[in-house]
């Protein structure tokens, strides 16, 4: 599928940006001084940027829980060279609007901090706020404001950071010679992950990134397994949890001067990002964000036994997500691409039918079956700049251990030799080629594509 980026002239962003400004004075500034991100600090007050503490420091102490973090998407969050772009570019066409959206989740230092500033088409802020989603970012979440937004849900960073002494956390017994410990309930559970894994349009409200209430409405919520048991844990236990429907244990010292602990999460954060960890030197994450989209769907081909030369061939193929505790993708449904790539091959090696393969230029041509969604600006036109968009034309994603079914069919040509080999891959990459050759321009790699499952069925025998 062509993907259209630049569907928007000057005249609309400027409209955008206008009736932007006047949804903006609708909503409490003093509750959410940051607007248009949610997040506020316990004193509604801007902090310095030394109120917070490096992960270099926590490192320390928890070289363990370090270790994993650097490489992940919450260090790279901020650094990260496709979101740099994308936020560049909604800078630019929202004239200022979007320094705080984005930075509110990708940043949570720089907006809180005030220091972030947007000159010579760059983004600078403090040494500590490019580290991204950071260790003191989280453990310094004192609430979550949700009840107070416009929608009552959380979204757009709606989260209360108490930056100091005091580190949150899952334990009730914690001591630490350097930080008070406190236990905090809210890191238990995935609403704690929800104020920033659900993006709203901050005027309309639109969702625009939904996981957490994909998740919420699962059958995985009702067995009261959060994000943390599979993103917080090695990819292997998380896929147990997903067949089990069990509370994963993983025994382990969180801090080296600390008690050895019956459960402890680790902090990996993998999802499917592979692309962008092996940008950034991560292989290890890449590794892993690559083994769990391999954990996440089935397939299987339902086909004809019988194939006559001339005639009418259809296939019915499902796909089911077992191991996503959210929609298969989830999150940045308009810009991934998950697809069915189905060859069929006669016994002479000749093709008789394709889809889902790639043109000269590294994209999905129009006829490829992608679950993904199909986002829109005002006028109609596809856009994957999250400003502009005001609905989604279709959302084609799988829910949690639900599946969907895509039926292919073909004209078996009348010199074909039977059997008929059909051979399904489905596939998944970060994004279109063409949406990374505009955003990444010559620096874009061709992109990287992981089969996440295959199967074969031969017809015909
Ligand atoms: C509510 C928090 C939140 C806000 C606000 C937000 N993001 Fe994100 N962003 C995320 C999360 C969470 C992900 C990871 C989701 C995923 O990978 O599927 C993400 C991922 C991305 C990615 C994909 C990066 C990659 O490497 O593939 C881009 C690009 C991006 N955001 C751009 C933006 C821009 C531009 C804005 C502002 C218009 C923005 N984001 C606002 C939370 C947010
Ligand atoms: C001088 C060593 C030291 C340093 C430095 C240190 N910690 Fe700790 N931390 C500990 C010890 C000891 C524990 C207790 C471990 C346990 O209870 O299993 C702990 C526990 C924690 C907990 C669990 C709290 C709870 O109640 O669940 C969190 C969260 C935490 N640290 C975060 C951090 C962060 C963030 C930093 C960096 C800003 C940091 N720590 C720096 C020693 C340290
Ligand atoms: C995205 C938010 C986030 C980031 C970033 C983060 N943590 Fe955590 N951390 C959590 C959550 C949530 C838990 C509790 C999970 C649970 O118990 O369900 C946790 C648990 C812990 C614990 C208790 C032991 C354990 O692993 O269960 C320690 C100690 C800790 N984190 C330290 C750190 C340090 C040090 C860093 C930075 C290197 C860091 N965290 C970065 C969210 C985060
Ligand atoms: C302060 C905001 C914030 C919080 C809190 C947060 N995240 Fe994230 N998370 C992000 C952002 C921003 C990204 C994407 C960075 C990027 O792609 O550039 C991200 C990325 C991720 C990814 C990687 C996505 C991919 O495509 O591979 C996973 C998995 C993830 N987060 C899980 C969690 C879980 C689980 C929690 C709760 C324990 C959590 N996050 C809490 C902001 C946050
Ligand atoms: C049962 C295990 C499980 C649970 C629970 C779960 N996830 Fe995932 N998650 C996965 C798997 C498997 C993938 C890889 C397939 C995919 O992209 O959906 C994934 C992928 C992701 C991604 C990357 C999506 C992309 O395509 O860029 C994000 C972000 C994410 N999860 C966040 C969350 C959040 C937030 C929660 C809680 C609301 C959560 N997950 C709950 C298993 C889980």
């Amino acid at each position: 599928m062509a993907q259209k980026l630049f569907s928007c002239t000057a005249c609309i962003a400027i409209m955008a940006f206008c009736c932007t400004l006047a949804a903006a004075a609708e909503i409490d500034t003093k509750k959410f001084p940051f607007y248009p991100s949610l997040l506020t600090t316990d004193t509604g007050k801007p902090v310095t940027p030394d109120k917070f503490e490096s992960a270099q420091i926590c490192a320390g102490c928890h070289p363990d829980i370090h270790a994993q973090w650097k490489g992940s998407m919450h260090s790279n969050a901020f650094v990260d060279p496709v979101f740099q772009a994308l936020w560049k570019m909604g800078e630019k066409d929202t004239k200022g609007f979007t320094k705080n959206l984005c930075g509110g989740c990708h940043t949570v230092v720089g907006v809180v901090s005030g220091d972030l500033t947007f000159k010579d088409n760059q983004f600078v802020t403090s040494e500590i706020a490019r580290e991204g989603v950071q260790c003191d970012v989280c453990h310094t979440i004192k609430d979550s404001s949700f009840l107070e937004t416009p929608t009552y849900e959380p979204n757009n960073a709606s989260l209360i950071v108490a930056p100091g002494n005091v580190k949150r956390g899952p334990y009730k017994d914690s001591v630490s010679p350097y930080h008070k410990s406190e236990y905090s309930e809210l890191h238990t559970k995935s609403k704690f992950c929800a104020n920033c894994h659900q993006v709203f349009h901050p005027v309309s409200n639109f969702h625009i990134e939904r996981t957490y209430d994909e998740w919420k409405y699962s059958v995985y919520a009702q067995n009261d397994i959060q994000c943390q048991d599979c993103h917080m844990m090695p990819v292997e236990k998380s896929i147990e949890v997903a067949k089990t429907m069990k509370k994963p244990q993983n025994p382990g010292q969180p801090c080296t001067m600390g008690p050895k602990r019956d459960n402890m999460f680790t902090h990996e954060f993998v999802g499917a990002n592979f692309t962008v960890p092996a940008l950034l030197g991560a292989k290890g994450h890449a590794d892993m964000a690559e083994k769990r989209l391999k954990s996440a769907a089935e397939l299987d081909i339902a086909a004809p036994q019988a194939a006559k030369p001339g005639s009418m061939v259809t296939l019915g193929i499902k796909v089911s997500n077992v191991a996503a505790g959210h929609n298969l993708p989830t999150s940045l449904t308009e810009v991934r691409q998950m697809w069915l790539d189905v060859k069929v091959t006669d016994a002479g090696g000749k093709q008789v039918f394709r889809s889902g393969d790639l043109d000269e230029k590294g994209d999905l041509k129009e006829e490829a079956r992608v679950f993904n969604a199909y986002a829109v600006d005002k006028d109609g036109h596809h856009t994957v700049k999250p400003w502009e968009i005001v609905r989604f034309e279709y959302v084609k994603t799988i829910p949690p251990k639900g599946s969907a079914t895509e039926t292919f069919s073909f004209l078996t040509p009348p010199d074909a030799k039977l059997p008929l080999d059909v051979r399904v891959v489905l596939r998944y990459r970060s994004y279109p080629q063409s949406v990374a050759n505009v955003l990444l321009g010559k620096d874009a790699p061709v992109l990287p594509i992981v089969d996440m499952v295959e199967k074969s069925v031969k017809i015909g025998l």
